[in-house]
């Protein structure tokens, strides 16, 4: 997957956002659901699926490893399951570009099959750390060579079989949990995971969406491998994650009033919700459903004086992907917002504490990075020039950060957004931001 990073975005300062809109599909339903359908027996139909590029490497990975996939066509996705040993090799190394929830979910999925399969990513993916999750799935009999420094390529050699696997997470990730979970498909016995604090559960709603009995005990979730998956229809929310930027916009940007359609709101990823709630902000929650065990709503967001507060520690694995957004929240409310608890913000696509620190000094806001957060001290964002480092969410939040700026507002390396957010631009523009594409 090769990307331009010379894309620019430039934002004129002032504005509100009114109207309604869709955001796109939710990256993390939106691989699960190739996943499982791919192991599925019969045919599985996809709507809503999100079309960036991290989803699309999940599907053409599916692809190469012999699955007939239709589709995307306007969110559209049918998949001809093969059944849980219907993979077959492929005759390449699968290329996962920036998606570390495919890398991941992928090693586990694929550490019991009957072939050898080499993961690669892109230069960020490529120095994130794969030791998470290569070291819980060597304890089950996996045998996966990674860089010395434990990061991909990962090699993953087949094996006699997996054996299930009691384990007690280090770290609060969804991306290891899911993968022991998907590993444990193919382990003998019992495979149970317990997390330190609750992390999205999109794969345990989902297998059992598709027939696979999931057993949960508070922080503690178990599965017996041997299993069937049965084919299902699933329709993919609208991305809180790609929400947030505009639940933040239309809170900091006076005179807005903005809709957010059909937005999942698990309670396991509406930390952004409560955090800006805590903060001050008018968000409410129309017309409350349930769309395939998924919890869904319509949000409507109006401006508000927001005001600086201590983030509670368990909001942050609820609001992990968000943090680029709420710290533009946090710079334009009034008094000082503390972060603490978020070290796993320094390995995500980019380390968002220093770069978000950099961006939001480069504004003119007091923005103290710390070991595991930040310290950002509200007042008035200025103008300049915003290195993203190729971070989808860091290009995201500062173009909307533009609402309150004093000037314009450029930001370099934005090709990456259409790794979550494809037609961020024209959506964003088509509700009041005042941005172009360069
Ligand atoms: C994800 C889990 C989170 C999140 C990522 C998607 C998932 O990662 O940041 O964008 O789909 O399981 P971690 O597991 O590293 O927290």
């Amino acid at each position: 997957m090769s990307h331009a990073t010379s894309l620019e975005f430039h934002l004129q300062p002032g504005g509100g956002l009114q109207g309604r809109l869709r955001v796109p599909g939710d990256k993390s339903i939106s691989h699960r659901a190739i996943m499982l359908g791919a192991l599925a027996e019969g045919s599985t139909q996809i709507s809503g699926f999100l079309e960036g590029e991290d989803s699309l490497a999940t599907l053409k990975a599916f692809r190469q490893m012999g699955v007939d996939i239709q589709g995307p066509q306007q969110g559209r996705v049918r998949i001809q399951g093969l059944g849980m040993n219907g993979l077959c090799s492929p005759d390449a190394p699968l290329d996962l570009g920036n998606s570390g929830t495919s890398m991941r979910l992928l090693s586990g999925l694929l550490a019991g099959q009957g072939f050898e399969v080499t993961l690669v990513g892109d230069d960020s993916l490529s120095k994130r750390p794969m030791q998470r999750v290569t070291e819980p799935l060597a304890l089950m009999g996996a045998e996966i060579n990674s860089t010395p420094k434990g990061t991909a390529p990962l090699v993953i050699r087949p094996v006699d079989g997996l054996r299930g696997l009691d384990y007690a997470l280090p770290m609060a990730s969804a991306q290891v949990k899911s993968c022991l979970l998907l590993a444990g498909l193919y382990a003998d016995g019992e495979t149970c995971v317990t997390e330190p604090v609750p992390t999205r559960d999109h794969t345990e709603r989902m297998l059992r969406s598709f027939g696979y009995e999931v057993r949960q005990a508070g922080r503690r979730v178990c599965l017996s491998g041997g299993g069937r998956l049965k084919a299902c229809a699933i329709d993919v929310p609208a991305d809180i994650s790609s929400a947030a930027f505009f639940l933040v916009g239309a809170s900091i940007a006076p005179g807005s009033d903005l809709i957010l359609e059909h937005v999942g709101v698990n309670p396991t990823r509406d930390g952004v919700i409560n955090i800006l709630r805590l903060m001050g902000a008018d968000i409410e929650l129309l017309n409350p459903r349930d769309v395939g065990g998924e919890p869904v709503a319509d949000l409507r967001v109006r401006s508000a004086p927001l005001k600086g507060i201590r983030i509670p520690e368990n909001q942050v694995p609820l609001a992990i992907d968000e943090f680029p957004a709420l710290f533009i929240a946090a710079a334009c409310a009034e008094g000082e917002t503390l972060l603490t608890g978020a070290e796993e913000l320094r390995v995500k696509e980019s380390d968002r504490i220093q770069v978000m620190a950099d961006g939001l000094q480069t504004l003119g806001i007091e923005a103290q990075p710390t070991v595991d957060g930040m310290r950002i001290r509200g007042g008035q964002l200025g103008a300049g020039r915003i290195q993203s480092q190729g971070d989808h969410r860091i290009a995201m939040a500062f173009a909307l950060a533009a609402l309150r700026a004093s000037g314009e507002i450029q930001i370099a390396d934005c090709a990456n957004v259409n790794t979550s957010f494809p037609g961020f631009v024209g959506l964003a523009a088509g509700v009041g931001l005042n941005i172009a594409e360069v």
